[in-house]
């Protein structure tokens, strides 16, 4: 099969890796991709989200299945105008994917279908919202933008000053345009974090295996909120018990209600979780595969992924049996100086060799391009190196050994990551 990859980040690099690894791939292409994708997979210019440009692609390389990876294009409706066109197709519909591009309409699917999350008001004005944040009184108050917002839409407000800013700045000020004219505030929880990517056909639910983001700059989870900075897998906190508990309370529970609604959800469904002293909660949902999540589950997903992605979409996903190896993958992410505020763009990065790779390690790319035989920075994550081993430990070992053949000018990434994985184990 000649399969088509949208998006140009490290997740899509991850897939277009595990795609490359099918007995049943005969071509791979990506758009837009990146200098270390183009290694893997031929790329074209067309962005990500060019609904036209992309099923126009699609027609001109008449490929057999189109994967939509990021979260702009599929809240657009990306995956209906190819499926219009008669392509099969990996990632939700507009209808479905609606759970990650409203957090209005996921608050209120929870609240319909008794899933756990955290307590919340839903506000368009904000004279309501600052009346609401200063009868409730509570902080840290957490005041999240409805629509999408470049994953910048969540402010941890720790006094009634900050939330009566971000409220203004969020409402009156269209921080982020119509994305933040309706605002949810909602209780601030506390517990590790854990996320857990799902393939689901609308009908099963398959867990993947869990993971552990770290979002923050700087080590010690100090500085700005990023991307994310790091992750590993299996998250030491996602324990037997807390699995069943989420199966039953959470996962089965989501795509049943979106299936009542109208809306089957086809793809990975990401479920952003804390656990909670009062049981798992869930702190977001995503409409497709985590960045960098990716890297460090699907290296570890011993199925043929092609298999996969066929059965969702023909709503076969019971009939598959999917493995995993019984092993642990770390990722550190190394970022241009200065993300996620501005950067420079244009480093030559050393201790790649010419498919942008190393010994020991994968290296995802995240922001880089390919030119005159030369990988050179390009966005504010580069690079997401990434190991796996026998456990945590040693995965952590091996990226970083890694890491520190790689230099660029002013890289930076952090030296703490699964510190608090490997603690809890
Ligand atoms: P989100 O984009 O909804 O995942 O939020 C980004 C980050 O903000 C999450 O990964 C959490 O670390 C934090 N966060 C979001 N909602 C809450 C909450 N209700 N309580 C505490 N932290 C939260
Ligand atoms: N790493 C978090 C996300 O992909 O949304």
């Amino acid at each position: 099969m000649n399969i088509l990859v949208v998006g140009g980040g490290g997740r899509e690099h991850a897939i277009v890796k595990k795609l490359s690894e099918s007995s049943r791939v005969e071509k791979l292409y990506c758009t837009p991709g990146n200098g270390g994708i183009s290694r893997y997979a031929e790329c074209f210019d067309v962005s990500a989200t060019d609904i036209d440009g992309v099923v126009a692609l699609s027609k001109k390389l008449a490929v057999d299945m189109v994967v939509v990876a990021p979260d702009d294009p599929l809240v657009l409706g990306m995956v209906d105008a190819l499926n219009a066109e008669g392509f099969r197709t990996f990632g939700p519909d507009k209808a479905a994917a609606i759970i990650e591009g409203s957090k209005v309409f996921s608050k209120d699917l929870m609240k319909k279908y008794n899933i756990p999350t955290a307590k919340y008001e839903i506000f368009s004005d904000s004279d309501s919202a600052i009346a609401y944040l200063k009868s409730e009184n509570s902080y840290p108050a957490v005041i999240k933008a409805d629509g999408l917002a470049l994953g910048k839409g969540v402010i941890i407000a720790q006094n009634e000053a900050e939330a009566i800013e971000a409220v203004k700045s969020m409402i009156d000020g269209k921080q982020f345009g119509e994305s933040s004219s309706t605002v949810v505030i909602e209780e601030f929880l506390t517990g590790p974090e854990v996320s857990v990517l799902s393939f689901t056909d609308g009908k099963t639910v398959v867990p993947m295996i869990s993971s552990m983001d770290h979002k923050r700059a700087l080590d010690n989870d100090e500085g700005l909120n990023t991307g994310g900075m790091g992750t590993v897998a299996p998250n030491p906190y996602y324990t037997e018990d807390i699995a069943k508990e989420c199966m039953e309370k959470i996962f089965l529970p989501t795509i049943n209600a979106m299936k009542s609604e109208g809306r089957t959800f086809k793809g990975c469904l990401y479920f952003g979780l804390m656990v909670t002293p009062k049981g798992v909660k869930v702190i977001e949902y995503n409409c497709r595969f985590g960045d960098p999540e990716t890297q460090v589950v699907l290296p570890l997903l011993d199925t043929d992924i092609l298999d996969i992605f066929e059965a969702i979409y023909d709503e076969r996903l019971s009939e598959i049996d999917i493995a995993w190896k019984n092993e642990s993958c770390a990722c550190v992410i190394m970022a241009s100086g200065g993300y996620p505020q501005s950067y420079e763009k244009g480093k030559e990065i050393k201790g790649l060799d010419d498919k942008g790779q190393l010994d020991s390690a994968f290296v995802y790319h995240a922001g880089t391009k390919f030119e005159d035989g030369k990988f050179l920075t390009s966005g504010g994550r580069v690079l997401g190196v990434t190991a796996t081993g026998a456990d945590l430990s040693t995965a952590l070992k091996n990226s970083y050994a890694a890491v520190e053949k790689i230099d660029f000018e002013k890289a930076h990434y952090r030296k703490d990551i699964g510190k608090r994985a490997l603690a809890a184990l």
